[in-house]
């Protein structure tokens, strides 16, 4: 038998009491708190959630013979977002140094949605991005892709997921310099087990539809930037992810190639894919339908799509002499 309870919003401050005893407390703005209640041959187990990270993570406690395990959760509301970062910090320690990069991030984003990220050289941009392609850990918060709490998880199950959701485009392209554009775009199939003849296939077909079928027996040196980068977003198709994450996808590019890219950006997402860039280029930048500004260490400001008008206006000029 498991029962929910789950009102919408709690406010301002959530006491979880159980036959009147106070057993966790949440100061916020909002939480969305449910419990369902597990009997097992030896125990019964109570499981509250509460949709942001609490003091007694995991933590259990017995009150009248009952267990209770306190978790985190999510709201129903956010549960369907792609992306859902609440309070995420992360430090890099090097020695005795410590270099607290990001300082409670809060974004949440969602399926299908086009975002930038942009901030100054060294404000976290590429390290936000590698915590949402689950590249790297996070150290506080919490983070869910797609549902999943990206968390504790092995390196197998955590490679297996990033598999399945994600796929990255890199500045420098990172093609793998001895082999030709299909066995580059063919890579990932190959780590899932596809077999040589379908993975050929297939590279193929995505070769194709980036416009580089007649480039795919060639050798990344034998390619420009903006062709290069074509094989590298085909590489990152070939998997079909839910998200496709690009760091400074541009960034190696003339004006002209870069937006090339964009566009081919633009159709991915097009096709329901939710795409998210670092850039430090405003006109690239005023091409996604949302704007998410880092400054030290926290999100400075959000320009989302219906507020985006002046800010294309002021730099989107370069367009019109292209
Ligand atoms: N692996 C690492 N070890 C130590 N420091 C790092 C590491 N990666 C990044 N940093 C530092 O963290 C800060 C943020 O880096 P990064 O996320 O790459 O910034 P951005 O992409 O915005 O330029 C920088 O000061 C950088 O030097
Ligand atoms: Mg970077």
């Amino acid at each position: 038998m498991i029962r929910r309870w789950s009102p919408n919003k709690i406010n301002p401050a959530v006491t979880i009491l159980f036959f009147g005893r106070r057993i966790g407390r949440k100061k916020k703005k909002t939480a969305s708190i449910s419990f369902s209640i597990k009997p097992t041959r030896d125990k019964t187990e109570i499981l509250i959630r509460l949709h942001e990270k609490i003091v007694c993570l995991s933590k259990k406690v017995e009150v009248n013979n009952l267990v209770f395990s306190l978790l985190i959760s999510e709201n129903k509301q956010k549960a369907k977002a792609m992306i859902n970062l609440n309070n995420v910090h992360k430090s890099y320690v090097m020695g005795n140094n410590k270099l607290h990069v990001l300082k409670g991030i809060d974004l949440h984003i969602e399926q299908g949605d086009f975002v930038s990220i942009m901030g100054s050289s060294g404000s976290g941009k590429s390290t936000l991005l590698n915590i949402l392609g689950m590249l790297d850990n996070y150290d506080e918060g919490s983070y869910y892709l797609n549902g999943t709490l990206i968390a504790n998880m092995s390196e197998k199950k955590a490679a297996q997921y990033r598999n399945e959701m994600v796929g990255f485009v890199f500045q420098s392209f990172n093609l793998i310099s001895f082999k030709n554009a299909m066995e580059n775009v063919a890579l990932p199939l190959y780590y899932k087990g596809v077999s040589r003849k379908k993975r050929n296939l297939m590279a193929m077909e995505y070769l194709d539809k980036l416009g580089l079928r007649e480039w795919a027996g060639h050798m990344p040196n034998e390619m420009s930037g903006g062709q290069k980068q074509r094989v590298a977003i085909a590489r990152a198709l070939i998997a079909q992810p839910k998200i496709i994450l690009a760091d400074e996808p541009t960034g190696a590019l003339d004006t002209a190639t870069s937006y090339e890219v964009m566009e081919i950006l633009k159709e991915i997402n097009g096709d329901g894919i939710t795409v998210i860039i670092v850039t430090h280029e405003h006109d690239i930048a005023a091409m996604t339908r949302q704007i998410v500004r880092l400054k030290d260490g926290l999100i400075h400001e959000i320009i989302r799509n219906g507020e985006l008008k002046e800010f294309r206006h002021a730099y989107m000029k370069e367009l019109e002499t292209v």
